[in-house]
């Protein structure tokens, strides 16, 4: 039997109340599967703050450190609420960035995927999504602006002024462009190559390392796209991307138009893969308005513990089960409030319900092997 560590960082706002309905799904297959799991809870994100002084505890870390795999939820306050935090201790600065880092988490996915069944949650029309939306966006994710050097202070005009640099080196560029091929091997063999090459240099050199590795897939067609281009083609035509790769402010802003198409960020799951081990996150924020009245709807949290069986422990069949059993509540009729509207012909139920009802579906589901 294999046993592995999972480090929970459920983190601020609706956090915790979808963190339960990963851990229903852990303990499902944990019954159907020859492995255990052990769940090892841990303090992150404004939460920690409050209660131990610092978004990302020593004593998280230590956590984190010998976790085989980690799942992480949304941190972060309202506008208002962060107030009450310094800057550098602010969850996105003082621990979600430093989390990536440590683990040098350089590989972010993120699937966009709406069945053609479920086109009602998207705002386009039908026509648009066709057979459904499938994509997966690769976000670089421990470079660029994120990481760069910063600098403030009074220019010699008197003016407040600040400086922030985007950087990559070739090596950074060249592992995640692998991933981006070895996604595309395993799908349908196009790659869209998000830039900015008629602006800025990173994208010159980025391309230029792009077309070096592509080398090593000769069967991946390789399609250029400048950023703006893609926003609009997201919109306009999603169904002709596959796999997309780009860096990572281009990658922040265009996974969260990934969300706007599926209709809300709340279907967006993410796996952020690092050379040791990997965390696994809701691309969504903790949605602080909502936080308490479970309504919010776990499917991005499931669908990263779904990312979580496949990528860190090699279960691609249950993987596979528990993206199902979600798309099987879906398709019943059920939605929660965050999602969908009421009288719009929706079964509304909570956020404990949902969970419960994908693990009624996973638990009918044939196990493989
Ligand atoms: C994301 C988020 C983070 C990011 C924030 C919370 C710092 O928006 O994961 O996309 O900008 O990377
Ligand atoms: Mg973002």
């Amino acid at each position: 039997m294999k046993n592995y560590k999972i480090a929970l960082l459920a983190g601020d706002g609706i956090g915790p109340e979808i963190m339960q309905e990963a851990i229903k799904v852990f303990k499902l297959v944990e019954e159907r599967n020859d492995v255990s799991f052990e769940l090892l809870h841990a303090d992150f994100g404004a939460s920690a703050y409050f209660k131990c002084g610092h978004p990302f505890p020593d004593k998280t870390k230590a956590i984190c450190d010998q976790a085989d795999a980690i799942l992480k939820g949304p941190i972060g306050l309202s506008h208002e609420a962060s107030k009450k935090i310094p800057l550098d201790l602010l969850p996105e600065r003082g621990a979600l960035l430093p989390l990536r880092k440590r683990y040098n988490t350089f590989a972010n996915f993120r699937p966009v995927f709406l069945p053609k069944a479920l086109g009602h949650f998207s705002p386009l029309k039908p026509e648009i999504i066709g057979e459904g939306i499938d994509l997966i966006m690769v976000r670089e994710l421990v470079g660029g602006l994120y990481f760069g050097e910063k600098e403030v202070g009074i220019n010699e005009r008197g003016l407040r002024y600040v400086k922030e640099t985007l950087e990559y080196d070739e090596e950074q560029i060249r592992r995640v462009v692998h991933e981006a091929f070895k996604l595309s091997m395993r799908r349908k063999k196009v790659l869209h190559n998000i830039h900015k090459s008629n602006v800025l240099k990173s994208s010159v050199l980025w391309n230029e390392v792009l077309e070096e590795v592509a080398l090593e897939y000769p069967q991946v067609e390789v399609k250029h796209l400048l950023v703006d281009a893609a926003a609009t083609l997201l919109c306009l035509n999603p169904c002709q991307f596959d796999v997309m790769v780009m860096e990572n402010m281009f990658g922040d802003i265009l996974s969260d138009q990934g969300g706007g198409i599926l209709g809300s960020l709340g279907l967006m799951p993410s796996a952020c893969k690092g050379p040791e081990k990997s965390y696994y996150e809701p691309s969504h924020g903790s949605a602080p308005d909502i936080a308490g009245q479970n309504i919010a709807n776990p499917y991005s949290m499931i669908g990263s513990v779904a990312m979580m069986l496949e990528d860190s422990f090699d279960m691609p069949e249950e993987s596979r089960n528990v993206w199902n059993a979600m798309q099987s509540v879906f398709a019943a009729g059920y939605s929660t409030p965050d999602l969908s509207k009421p009288g719009s012909g929706v079964k509304m139920i909570k956020t404990g319900e949902f969970g419960d009802k994908v693990v009624a579906a996973l638990r009918a589901m044939p196990i493989a092997g």
